[in-house]
């Protein structure tokens, strides 16, 4: 999956019309909060009409409305058609939520002649029932890539400004990243994606923003305007001096490999079996194609 997914307003037809030229690799075309009540049904033949058209030039995902929305039927209904890349959905708190989904997709594959599992599903964790589903709702969908955290919405939940008027990551907020960072490792899914920075003319607030997500170990986030794409795609990018100590590191292992010595020094410092290991996930990232 792209490092930065660009959320695209579904109720704003003249930003839709920008998708060929929008920077990054996926795109996240919303009908939640960025539509009003009185434009969901309007979104949605425009989305859709989206996904018809671009759809086979860009990876185009929807993020539809949450369970409590009554709205999600209709819009899960409407975006099951080729173009669509996979459902975003918000404000999951339990993992009988995703596997309705997860049926409901299915159903909706077969009845339009797509290959069964093709939509790929995230899941928005950013309640906090949602994180304490969290373990469950992770290993509830074959179709699940990845879980998302909405900071706005978490904070809210447990009774917090956002976004912080200090610029500091509340421990409330921190401690919930971490644990979806370690849900997800534990589940076998992709990192985690970080929510969006609202504070989108201070990119040097959304560089620090990255950053931090990247050091807590998300694997990426969502922008809302096109200026933060090559600043989120920068910050969560190995470093040139990850990528040289990750091709020193797996030289030196395949030279002490083949004299079968587990663990040898390198510049002072041991490495063995997770040092390679870690090595080895670095080249991997490096060598992912974009726009997944
Ligand atoms: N997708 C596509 N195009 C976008 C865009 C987006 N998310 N954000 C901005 N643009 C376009 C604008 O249409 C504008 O095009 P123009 O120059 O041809 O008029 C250009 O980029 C510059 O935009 P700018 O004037 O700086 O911003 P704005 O005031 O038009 O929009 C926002 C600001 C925040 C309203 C807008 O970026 C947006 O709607 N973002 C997505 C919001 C969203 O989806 N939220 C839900 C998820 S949290
Ligand atoms: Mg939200």
């Amino acid at each position: 999956m792209s490092a930065a997914m660009l959320f695209v307003p579904g109720s704003d037809a003249g930003k839709l019309a920008k998708i060929p030229g929008l920077p990054g690799g996926a795109l996240l075309l919303d009908l939640e909060d960025s539509v009003a009540w009185p434009r969901k049904a309007e979104a949605r033949k425009l989305v859709a009409g989206a996904l018809d058209q671009y759809g086979n030039s860009r990876v185009l995902w929807v993020r539809v409305n949450s369970f409590g929305s009554d709205l999600l039927f209709d819009d899960l209904d409407a975006m099951v058609r080729q173009g669509l890349a996979g459902i975003n959905l918000p404000k999951v708190e339990s993992a009988q939520q995703l596997q309705t989904v997860d049926w409901m997709l299915g159903a909706l594959e077969r009845r339009r002649g797509l290959e069964a599992g093709s939509v790929r599903l995230l899941a928005t964790i950013e309640t906090a029932l949602g994180l304490q589903s969290a373990p469950e709702i992770a290993r509830s969908s074959p179709r699940l890539d990845s879980l998302c955290f909405g900071a706005a919405d978490y904070s809210r939940d447990v009774g917090l400004d956002w976004p912080p008027a200090d610029g500091t990551l509340p421990l409330t907020v921190q401690q919930a990243k971490v644990t979806l960072v370690q849900v997800s490792a534990a589940a076998g899914l992709d990192a985690p994606h970080d929510g969006s920075s609202a504070e989108f003319r201070d990119l040097d607030r959304l560089e620090l923003e990255s950053r931090a997500a990247c050091a807590l170990g998300f694997g990426g986030k969502h922008a809302i305007h096109p200026v933060q794409v090559p600043v989120i795609e920068a910050a969560f990018a190995p470093t040139g001096r990850q990528l040289a100590w990750a091709r020193e590191v797996m030289a030196a292992a395949q030279h002490h490999g083949e004299q079968e010595v587990g663990a040898f020094a390198l510049h002072g410092v041991m490495v063995d079996a997770p040092v390679v290991a870690r090595a080895r996930q670095v080249l991997g990232r490096a060598a992912l194609p974009d726009g997944v």
